[in-house]
């Protein structure tokens, strides 16, 4: 097996955030279309399949470590205890790789945790530079309308080669002017960085280990020092306040939808809906305003949905119509229906074309291929055979109190209007229920099951109780006309 030619991608993430004013998440942990913003990080990171995925955390970092473990399994967590600067976050990520024996022979990238934005397209082009010009180190920058806050890039006059970078809070008025940034991305020959992380100080303004400082320590031992100007410099961006969150999950959803509409999607209001990374679609789906795409959810050739559907986990059959619709954990079938005003949730399987209306809550049951809950029910623990067909306002109750207890309805059955259905219970296949039961036995199949009181008419009672109101004067007068119109004895 040949070496992978990527030691290694080191994602800086230990910083405290503070200017999220936020007690309850870490910076980095902050969500955006359906990961964190160190999540969209390592996901691009672990595109390029390095040997090694280093996180250094530090800040809150049971949490940041907690969340890693659990959604990227594959990352290797090193704890930087004080924050002294992007440098010493560096060179403990190394320490702590040397300690398990591992010396990165090859390229490093190195990247931060709170731009999600930067793709794997951009790294992968960073580091091919970087291997194509032989460089010690090669740094992602970008020309911006606004340099305030960021490092500047210092070019020789002459020939234009990258000769150091110096901080905003270090930088001459005439250092200021410059527009090219850099983008705190780098690619470097991974001995190298481990040399030149043993040489860099803390005179500076900010007293810290300034990473940035590598490129003119480098520069000066002989080796070359390369950049990549990146395309689109937006993709840089790092977030440090909420309203830095907004604008980054605005261009990312902006980027998904691209994509989305690039593979045959129409999104009919792009500013109104909103997706997630891990959302995945065929062509010819259409996405009404108003919609939001949660977690794995998938839409199926020709689907329509929207307008105002929320779906998360979801998948949706092709051909299928959702109707501002809530919908958690579903699977839809081709050419079902949803809504309008419809609520699944709890794993609900709806079969090839069945439908499930309007204000109807389905929680965690299945409904048989061309079955129908059409109008203003409730079905939870319920499997519902093919082509069953359940009357408006019928309810399952299904919690006893303690226990929850399932309720079936078997193929091709009829459950009459307003129906409760005291679970656990079973109506069998082709059976039918009386309008207004309420069903507290076995209904066998072929059967008719009916639970309601008979009806009796008390003549008179209006007159004789109500007199002289309006309803008495109504029901005269018809009783009048009755009488007169009636045959002749
Ligand atoms: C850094 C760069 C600057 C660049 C900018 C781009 C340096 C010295 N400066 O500045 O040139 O333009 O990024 O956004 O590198 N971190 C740690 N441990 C530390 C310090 C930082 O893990 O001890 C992490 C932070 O969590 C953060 C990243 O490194 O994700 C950048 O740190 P930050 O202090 O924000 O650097 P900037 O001042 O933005
Ligand atoms: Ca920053």
């Amino acid at each position: 097996m040949s070496a992978n030619p990527l030691a290694a991608v080191i994602v800086l993430a230990a910083g405290e955030g503070s200017r999220m004013k936020s007690k309850a998440l870490p910076k980095v942990l902050h969500p955006i279309c359906g990961r964190s913003l160190l999540g969209h990080v390592v996901t691009a990171a672990e595109e390029l399949a390095p040997e090694h995925l280093v996180v250094v955390i530090g800040h809150m970092k049971e949490q940041v470590a907690a969340h890693l473990a659990d959604a990227h399994p594959q990352v290797h967590s090193v704890v930087q205890e004080e924050q002294r600067g992007t440098g010493h976050a560096a060179r403990v990520a190394l320490e702590a790789l040397a300690v398990d024996g591992i010396t990165l022979d090859g390229t490093v990238i190195v990247t931060y945790g709170d731009a999600p934005l930067l793709s794997a397209a951009t790294l992968r082009e960073l580091a091919g530079r970087h291997a194509a010009e032989g460089n010690g180190v090669t740094v992602l920058t970008a020309e911006v309308p606004d340099p305030r806050g960021y490092g500047r890039i210092l070019r020789d006059p002459a020939g234009g080669a990258v000769t150091g970078i110096v901080e905003h809070k270090d930088a001459d008025p005439v250092q200021l002017a410059i527009t090219e940034i850099n983008s705190g991305v780098y690619a470097f020959d991974g001995k190298l960085l481990a040399e030149a992380l043993t040489r860099i100080g803390t005179d500076n303004t900010q007293g810290e280990e300034y990473l940035t400082d590598t490129l003119e320590i480098l520069r000066s031992a002989g080796h070359r020092v390369g950049a990549l100007v990146a395309a689109d410099h937006r993709e840089i961006v790092g977030i440090n306040d909420r309203v830095q969150l907004a604008e980054a999950r605005r261009l990312l959803n902006d980027r998904l939808l691209e994509t989305a509409m690039r593979a045959g999607v129409t999104v009919v209001d792009p500013a109104s809906t909103w997706i997630d990374a891990q959302v995945s679609y065929e062509p010819d789906a259409v996405v009404l305003p108003g919609t939001q795409l949660h977690g794995a959810t998938h839409l199926g050739a020709g689907c329509q949905v929207g307008p105002h559907c929320t779906l998360t986990d979801t998948v949706v059959g092709a051909g299928a119509t959702l109707t501002n619709a809530v919908v958690e954990q579903a699977e839809i079938g081709a050419r079902a229906t949803v809504g309008p005003f419809a609520y699944l949730r709890g794993g609900v399987v709806l079969g090839e074309k069945g439908k499930v209306g309007t204000f109807v809550e389905v929680k965690k049951s299945s409904i048989g291929a061309g079955a129908k809950v059409p109008h203003l029910s409730y079905m939870g623990d319920a499997t519902i055979g093919e082509g069953a067909n359940v009357g408006a306002a019928c309810v399952t109750a299904n919690w006893d109190g303690v226990n929850k207890n399932p309720t079936v309805i078997g193929a091709h059955a009829r459950v009459g209007t307003d129906n409760m259905l005291i679970a656990p219970v079973t109506i069998g296949d082709g059976a039918y229920t009386g309008a207004g039961s309420v069903i507290t036995n076995d209904v066998p199949p072929g059967a008719l099951g009916v639970n309601r009181a008979q009806q009796r008419n008390i003549e008179g009672w209006v007159a004789r109780k109500r007199p002289g109101t309006a309803s008495d004067e109504a029901a005269a007068a018809a009783l009048a006309k009755a009488a007169a119109e009636a045959p002749e004895a």
